[in-house]
C-alpha cells in the first residue's frame, strides 16, 4: 500500500521560467535548480536572446550561478523579433543551442519591446520550426489598448492563435501560462501538437487578490489573474489527467521596490516553493495521482525530449514560506503549505 504521507514522483521540469541575469540570476537560479531537473529559460533579457551566441553565453552564466555538483540543465529559447532569422533558428535547434522559440507580441509584457508586431513576419521561421518539430512558445495576449486587459488572452485566440494553428497544422505550440476558460477550451479542442503550461499562482489566486483590501502589487503578473470561474477552469484542466497541460511556473522575480511603485513590474516569484504549491492544489482537487504526469511527463512528451531519470520526494509536513528571499517577495510568503520537498542531496546543508 502506498504511504499517504509521502509522494515520490519522477524528477520534474519547469517548462517556463525567468532566471534573469547578473546578481538576480545568482540569487534565484539555485531555487529552480533545487526543484527541477531542467527548465525552459525565457529569453526576455535586455538585450533579448535572439541568436545562438547570446543563448550559449547566457547558458554559461546560468551554470556558473549554480552550486557545484548541481544536476540541472537549462534549456535555452530564442526571442522572436520581426527580423527572426529562420536559418539561425533552425541551426540553433539542430545543434541544441535552442530548445524552442518564444513569441512575445511587441509590448505585451516585461522586456517585450523587441517583440513581434505582425505575425506574418514570422512565416519563414514558423515554416522551419514546423518542419523540425521545434516548439513555438506563445505569450498569448493581444496588445491592442482598446481590448480590456482581462480579455486580452481570449481575444488573442480569436485574432492570432486560431489562425496560426490553421496555417501551421503540425507546428508544436505551447500556449504559455493560460488563465482563461477560453484558453482551456482552445487547447482541449486542438490536436496533440498543442499544449499549455499552467503556473502555480494562476491555480491559487483570482483577480480579487490584486485588490484585496488595497492594491497588491505582488499579486500582479501577466497575463493578469482572471475571475474565479477562469481559475476553476484552469485548475480543472491542469488536474484532469489530460496530457496537454503541464508545469511551467513563470516564476518572474523583480525587486520588491520595482513592484511597489507607481508603475509596478508584472511578475510573481514562486520558484522557492513551486512544487509544494502545485502539490497542494492537486491535493485540494483530489488529483495527487495525476501530479506526476503534469509535473514530469506531459512537458517532455510535447517537446519530444526524454523523461528524467530519478525521483523527488514530497513529504506531508507543513512548510513555512518566507516573506522574502533577498529583496524579492516570495509568492504565498508568510503562509504555509502542506507538502514539503525533501531537498536533493546536492542541496542538503
Ligand atoms: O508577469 C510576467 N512577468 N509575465 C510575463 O510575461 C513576463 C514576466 C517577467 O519577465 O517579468
Ligand atoms: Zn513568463
Amino acid at each position: 500500500m502506498s504511504d499517504p504521507t509521502r509522494l515520490a514522483i519522477r524528477r520534474p521540469d519547469d517548462w517556463h521560467v525567468h532566471l534573469r541575469d547578473g546578481a538576480m540570476l545568482e540569487a534565484v537560479a539555485p531555487f529552480t535548480a533545487r526543484q527541477f531537473a531542467r527548465a525552459i529559460v525565457m529569453p526576455n533579457l535586455v538585450p533579448p536572446v535572439t541568436n545562438i551566441a547570446a543563448a550559449e553565453a547566457y547558458r554559461g552564466r546560468i551554470l556558473a550561478a549554480l552550486p557545484d555538483g548541481c544536476d540541472f540543465t537549462p534549456l535555452m529559447t530564442c526571442y522572436l523579433t520581426d527580423q527572426a532569422d529562420a536559418v539561425e533558428i533552425a541551426r540553433g535547434y539542430e545543434t541544441g543551442a535552442f530548445a524552442a522559440c518564444k513569441l512575445y507580441p511587441a509590448h505585451a509584457t516585461t522586456n517585450s519591446a523587441y517583440g513581434v508586431t505582425d505575425i506574418s513576419n514570422l512565416w519563414p521561421a514558423l515554416e522551419a520550426m514546423q518542419r523540425l518539430g521545434m516548439p513555438l512558445l506563445v505569450h498569448g495576449e493581444v496588445t491592442d489598448p482598446e481590448v480590456d486587459i482581462f480579455d486580452r488572452e481570449a481575444v488573442f485566440i480569436d485574432r492570432i492563435l486560431a489562425g496560426l494553428a490553421r496555417d501551421f497544422p503540425a507546428l508544436k505550440i505551447v500556449f504559455e501560462h493560460i488563465t482563461t476558460a477560453e484558453a482551456v477550451a482552445f487547447v482541449e479542442s486542438s490536436g496533440p501538437n498543442i499544449g499549455a503550461t499552467v503556473t502555480p499562482h494562476h491555480l491559487v489566486i483570482n483577480r480579487n487578490a490584486i485588490f484585496d483590501g488595497g492594491l497588491r502589487p505582488h499579486a500582479y503578473c501577466l497575463p493578469v489573474a482572471k475571475r474565479e470561474r477562469h481559475r476553476r477552469a484552469v485548475r480543472r484542466a491542469a488536474t484532469s489527467g489530460s496530457t496537454k497541460f503541464f508545469l511551467g511556473t513563470d516564476s518572474a522575480p523583480h525587486a520588491a521596490s520595482a513592484k511597489e511603485s507607481a508603475c509596478g513590474c508584472a511578475g510573481i516569484f514562486n520558484a522557492p516553493f513551486a512544487l509544494e504549491t502545485y502539490a497542494a492544489a492537486f491535493e485540494e482537487e483530489g488529483a495527487l495521482d495525476r501530479f506526476e504526469a503534469f509535473a514530469s511527463e506531459n512537458g517532455p512528451r510535447l517537446y519530444g525530449l526524454p523523461l528524467n531519470e530519478g525521483q523527488v520526494v514530497l513529504e506531508r509536513a507543513p512548510v513555512e514560506v518566507p516573506e522574502t528571499e533577498g529583496d524579492v517577495r516570495v509568492f504565498l510568503g508568510g503562509g504555509s503549505l502542506p507538502w514539503r520537498l525533501v531537498p536533493p542531496s546536492s542541496f542538503r546543508t
